[in-house]
């Protein structure tokens, strides 16, 4: 069921498709940087990040704008239960806001059964897996996935980004040149600092070994995606941040049967915010405190205070 939903899913976020939200996104991301440079700084985290990838995957399922705040906190609280080992308190009210998070999907399926809309949702009511619709908990899964998946890596990207490339102006300069695009140099953003640093699996099968080391059947396996990124032997000298790295080949949007759906919104997400700022910021200024997430799973900031220029 997982590959013939994925490949339903799929559909909306293919590399064209996307491509048709560019000036929607360019529009968006210039309308959120528009009241910090009236003040001369913003939260890349709170005031731009979350309205911005929140806003874009909201807008795609049709979650009413009014809602964007409640299903922030909902998919904050959820996603902390991937964190290792999260408290029996974090599992409860992580358990608790699933619960809501379902329970407000569920009303707005049934809104949109009554009155169809030209969002994803609807698309998603309408569709047939096999000749068979979709049942409720299946689309409210989905749309729960999309809705987490879709901003809480994307918010935590930017904020690795432009923090990684204010600590490193020689390549926040070759991006202003010119001479490297941001579509380029988001690679290398993504391989150096990934926000999602591990995923776990089980082993389902006997004999399976990775290098000759076999793992019993039954174990669960860390997938460390960013020490994967930093491996000598993939990427040389991979503790160097180079924008114009020849290989940025990264794990960091995983791989196989889950890589990530939304990788080309989370390009265009990426390359928008860095095509935004090297147009009007010759230096990048982080204004401290910059606040790191205490989170393992999920690296990014609670906080990241940019100076930005007046002149949009
Ligand atoms: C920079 C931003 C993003 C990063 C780094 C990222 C990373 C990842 C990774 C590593 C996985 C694989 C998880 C696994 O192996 O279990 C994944 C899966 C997924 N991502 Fe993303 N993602 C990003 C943005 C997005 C966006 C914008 C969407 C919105 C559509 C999205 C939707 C998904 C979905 C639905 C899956 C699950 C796919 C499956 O299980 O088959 N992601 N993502």
């Amino acid at each position: 069921m997982h590959t013939r939903l994925r490949r339903l899913v799929t559909e909306a976020f293919t590399p064209r498709t996307v491509e048709g939200l560019r000036d929607a996104t360019v529009e968006r991301a210039r309308a959120l940087l528009e009241p910090g440079r009236e003040v001369g700084s913003i939260d890349l985290v709170g005031s731009y990040g979350q309205q911005f990838s929140l806003g874009i995957i909201c807008d795609l399922i049709g979650v009413p704008a009014s809602d964007r705040d409640t299903i922030l906190s909902w998919s904050d609280e959820t996603v902390r239960m991937y964190e290792p080992h999260p408290p029996e308190t974090q599992q409860a009210a992580s358990n608790a806001a699933a619960g809501s998070f379902r329970r407000y999907l569920l009303d707005l399926v049934a809104l949109r059964r009554a009155r169809p809309a030209s969002d994803l949702l609807s698309a998603l009511l309408d569709a047939t897996v096999e000749g068979e619709r979709l049942s409720d908990e299946q689309i409210v899964s989905t749309a729960m996935v999309l809705l987490m998946a879709g901003h809480e890596a994307a918010v935590n990207a930017t904020a690795n980004g432009v923090a990684l490339l204010a600590a490193h102006p020689g390549e926040w300069q070759r991006i202003r040149s010119g001479a490297v695009s941001p579509r380029a140099a988001i690679e290398e953003v993504l391989r150096f600092d990934p926000p999602l640093q591990w995923f776990e699996r089980w082993v389902l099968d006997d004999g399976f070994a990775v290098d000759g080391l076999g793992i019993p059947r039954g174990s669960r396996v860390a997938l460390v995606l960013a020490a994967a990124n930093r491996d000598p032997r993939r990427h040389p000298d991979p503790d160097r941040f180079d924008v114009a790295r020849p290989d940025t080949a990264h794990l960091s949007l995983g791989g196989g049967i889950h890589f990530c759906i939304g990788a080309p919104l989370a390009r265009l997400e990426l390359e928008t915010t860095l095509t935004e700022l090297a147009r009007t910021e010759p230096e990048l200024a982080v204004i401290p405190p910059a606040i790191r997430r205490p989170t393992f799973q999920f690296r990014g900031y609670d906080r990241l205070e940019i100076a930005l220029s007046k002149e949009g």
